[in-house]
């Protein structure tokens, strides 16, 4: 049992009081959260963190009262007592009683609030977030808090325990490459010069190894300028660990524990441990992304067998040039409108399709624009290949292998949500281990790293990634929950000459190799153990928690999704004599007239 620390102003936190209270004195202090008047009498739901609990006032006996109105801070003395019998109310956990005032006191009086503060409110979110103060009233909002608090002390226990050190490294830094682009910061010691807020820890914590910390831990900050979306926000919250002389497996072993402990604590919920396994290669495969929802099955399947050498030209072409013809299967999909398979081919085509196909299944024949070119062992071949029935779609894909796995992966995604596929309340964990050590970026004309550059290779791979860049593994892995990147890691590189043969591969030279990372590679000089480690993403881990859509709802005070805050209002100009402290001179007019700067 938690002891709340009151203060001298009250008794008794609102949402505690019950039955057994009835007749005992008290002093509150809260908000009004709604007044409804009967003959005379006010009644007040008075609000405080606790919960919510009925005060009635004789406006004769508080003649403060008359005046009371919604969202002011008031303090009340009273007796509590049992409702009438019939009044009760069994939503609320004080339900049972109310408290009659004797004295009633407003601390600070409110204006109307910009939107309802009780109940659903389906008030825009930008306005939400500009009064978040008051949006965070609503019980439903302020327990995203409770729950990010409750999931941080069972994670900081877990740490704890295992002999993980909580350690702190610095927000004013100099770039990690995590692929987004940086925040920069200045400073009038060295104008000119910047500093990058982190876009995570990265090397610190790599450090920390080679400093014989062996067990590192920390719920830190990350920033990073990216394209925002309902999972993704400038500066977000990791908990991020590293560990000395360990493998892959304790990693995972560590990375259940900790969810199973949370789920634990704050959902009261078993997680069935140790969580599925699949390769990189598999998930893509199988679900054409590398972070598989395997709450529901629909998986791709191959059709190289069936098309193979026959009469569909671009099924044909497509398999001549080493690519694929993947299908996916909607049960019940035959029903879909022209108009909604237009949409899933516009889809297609944005994610980097040529196109998509789809043809639905009847009893006896197959409806499709491509039917007359199918042959009778194509049509057999279609039909047991998918399993499909009287009544389902089918969507093909011929394409390179990674292009028609990502069009139908995101397909399988949208479909499944879309026709009520997903169950509800099960939670699929699954590592994806193995991930490609590089992915090829076309508009550079270059290899980057898949995951970051301080990732180990394979052990088969340890001498020769760079011969096969595009085959080549890597010791990464990362944590999905219900088709969601809950977090990423490796085994880390701790050679010197290793990475830099990685720097190589990436086309780092090795003066720009010392420039950006020389202090790193410097300390790989000296004695650095095998390390590896994690990051959690928690935001979207307490998103998944809270059954939200987005992280901004468990984000104190989030960004919108173009990066900005309504609360503050930033980003903002700066003031020319500010800029210029800093030697910085803004190269286009600010971009809002009007505001200061
Ligand atoms: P990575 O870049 O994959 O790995 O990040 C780890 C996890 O952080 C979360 N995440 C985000 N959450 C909200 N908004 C964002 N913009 C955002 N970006 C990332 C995701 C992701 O899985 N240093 C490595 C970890 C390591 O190798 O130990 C890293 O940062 O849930
Ligand atoms: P087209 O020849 O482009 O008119 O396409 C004929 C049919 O084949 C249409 O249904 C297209 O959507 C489909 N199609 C074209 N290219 C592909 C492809 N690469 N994969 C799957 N279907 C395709």
């Amino acid at each position: 049992m938690t002891r709340p620390l009151l203060g001298a102003m009250r008794t008794h936190a609102c949402g505690s009081l019950r039955a057994g209270d009835a007749g005992t004195e008290v002093r509150l202090a809260g908000w009004v959260a709604r007044r409804r008047d009967h003959g005379g009498v006010a009644f007040l739901d008075l609000r405080d963190a606790s919960g919510v609990v009925q005060v009635v006032v004789r406006p004769d006996e508080a003649p403060a009262a008359a005046a009371i109105r919604t969202e002011d801070c008031v303090r009340v003395a009273g007796t509590v007592r049992a409702r009438p019998a019939g009044n009760e109310n069994p939503e609320l956990p004080t339900g049972e009683v109310e408290v009659a005032a004797d004295a009633v006191e407003v601390l600070a009086p409110s204006e109307t609030p910009p939107f309802p503060l009780e109940g659903r409110t389906d008030a825009d979110e930008t306005l939400r977030l500009q009064y978040r103060y008051l949006d965070l009233r609503r019980p439903a909002t302020r327990r995203g808090l409770e729950l990010r608090a409750a999931a941080n002390a069972t994670l900081r226990r877990v740490l704890g325990d295992r002999g993980f050190l909580e350690v702190e490294t610095p927000y004013l830094t100099k770039s990690t490459p995590e692929g987004a682009r940086d925040f920069l910061v200045t400073t009038h010691l060295a104008p000119g010069q910047f500093y990058a807020l982190p876009q995570s820890p990265q090397l610190f914590k790599q450090l920390l190894m080679v400093a014989g910390v062996e067990r590192y831990y920390q719920i830190v900050r990350c920033f990073r300028d990216e394209a925002l979306r309902a999972d993704r926000q400038p500066e977000f919250t990791q908990l991020d660990l590293e560990l000395s002389f360990l493998d892959e497996e304790d990693v995972y072993a560590l990375g259940e524990e900790l969810m199973a402990a949370v789920w634990q604590d704050v959902l009261g919920a078993d997680l069935e441990i140790p969580f599925t396994r699949l390769t990189h290669a598999e998930a893509m495969r199988r679900f054409g992304t590398d972070k598989p929802d395997l709450r529901y099955g629909m998986e791709l399947v191959d059709l190289a067998q069936v098309f193979e050498g026959g009469g569909v030209r671009v099924f044909a072409s497509a398999l001549e040039a080493g690519g694929a013809v993947l299908a996916l299967r909607v049960e019940g999909g035959a029903e879909l409108t022209r108009k909604q398979l237009d949409a899933l081919t516009e889809q297609a085509r944005a994610r980097g399709a040529k196109g998509l196909a789809w043809v639905a299944v009847e009893a006896l024949d197959l409806r499709s624009p491509l039917d007359k070119f199918f042959s009778d062992a194509e049509r057999d071949g279609l039909r047991q290949a998918t399993g499909a029935q009287p009544g389902d779609l089918l969507l093909l894909a011929a394409d390179r292998t990674p292009v028609a796995q990502t069009v139908l992966g995101d397909l399988r995604v949208r479909l499944a949500a879309e026709r009520g596929l997903v169950p509800e309340g099960q939670w699929a964990f699954c590592w994806v281990t193995e991930f490609p050590m590089f992915e090829w970026d076309e508009q550079a004309g270059r290899w980057d790293p898949a995951h970051h550059p301080f990732t180990a290779p394979a052990p088969k791979w340890a001498d020769t990634f760079m011969e096969a860049p595009e085959e080549a593994t890597a010791r990464a892995y990362d944590l999905v929950l219900n088709g969601y990147e809950l977090g990423s890691g490796s085994i880390r590189i701790h050679r010197a000459d290793v990475q830099r043969r990685v720097f190589d591969a990436l086309g780092i030279s090795p003066k720009e190799a010392e420039d950006r990372f020389g202090f790193f590679l410097r300390g790989l000089a000296y004695g650095a153990p095998p390390h590896g480690g994690f990051a959690f993403g928690l935001d979207r881990l307490y998103m998944l928690l809270a059954g939200t859509p987005s992280i901004r709802d468990v984000i104190t005070f989030p960004k919108t999704q173009s990066g900005a805050d309504p609360l503050t209002g930033a980003p903002t100009p700066i003031p020319a004599d500010q800029l210029a402290e800093v030697r910085l001179r803004p190269l286009d007019p600010p971009a809002k007239p009007g505001d200061r700067g």
